[in-house]
């Protein structure tokens, strides 16, 4: 996509020259909470509201991708009941904002390892995979139970089983071999991550795919996450000079 330093210090936002795919690290829910004397799963629940704001305005942004950090393979560290309240939280979430969301063409998939989450949400999430499989007004991914390095493990162990079985040639494994077995193969890779919270770390996400990605990281806590705040970022991403590696033309 063409790149325009004009468009980025305009008010207006042009979608054409914004990110496909953007990704985005939730961060700063306890806080929030905590600020306000609240129990940190009250700053869960508000995070989770955002999270249907953001995906309400991709299609005027022109965002097709939009994967979020919904919980990490390091998140079980947190306490019992955080850890509870988060998957009864997923669990409410897709069951009743999710359908509304996929009613207006979003297609829904999670990413991640489901051997740890519990039998009632593994088949949820499975159903609004299947309910919104036709949809393509918007793609959303959610990381749940998600690590960038249990991912590359999981698809190295996939991978070696195949070159065991005689089915790939070792000589032939190339980047683009190990992204076919990657949990996002079915995805581009982000052009844009964003984090939230003024944490300037990537905790483990989308490490092999967001190689080239640019990063925005911002203070604002997620659930003072508005549509407004999401557009700055866009902005500044139109502003910015990706060049892969190359030199500019
Ligand atoms: C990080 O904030 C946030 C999480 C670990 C959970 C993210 C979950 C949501 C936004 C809830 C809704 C998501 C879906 C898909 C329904 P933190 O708890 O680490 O905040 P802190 O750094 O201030 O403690």
């Amino acid at each position: 996509m063409p790149q325009s330093m004009e468009s980025a210090s305009s008010d207006v936002f042009n979608p054409e020259i914004g990110p496909d795919h953007v990704a985005i690290i939730m961060d700063g829910n306890g806080r929030w909470a905590q600020n306000q004397g609240k129990a940190r799963l009250f700053g869960h629940h508000e995070g989770a509201k955002r999270v249907k704001d953001i995906v309400s305005a991709c299609p005027d942004f022109g965002v097709k991708h939009l994967t979020i950090f919904a919980f990490s393979t390091e998140n079980w560290k947190r306490t019992q009941s955080e850890v509870t309240g988060l998957m009864s939280l997923f669990r409410r979430y897709i069951r009743n904002e999710m359908r509304e969301v996929a009613s207006k063409g979003v297609r829904v998939r999670f990413i991640g390892d489901r051997n740890r989450l519990d039998a009632k949400l593994i088949k949820l999430m499975a159903e609004l995979e299947a309910e919104t499989r036709e949809n393509t007004l918007v793609h959303l991914t959610i990381a749940l139970n998600y690590g960038g390095r249990d991912e590359v493990a999981r698809a190295v162990k996939d991978l070696a089983h195949d070159v065991k079985q005689g089915k790939i040639e070792p000589s032939t494994v190339d980047e683009v071999t190990l992204t076919r077995y990657l949990d996002t193969n079915i995805l581009p890779d982000p052009d844009l991550v964003i984090r939230t919270s003024g944490e300037a770390r990537i905790s483990n996400f989308l490490l092999w795919q967001s190689a080239y990605s640019e990063y925005e990281f911002i203070d604002t806590l997620w659930p003072d996450f508005t549509q407004d705040v999401f557009k700055e970022c866009l902005m500044r991403y139109a502003g910015r000079d990706r060049r892969f590696g190359g030199v500019k033309k």
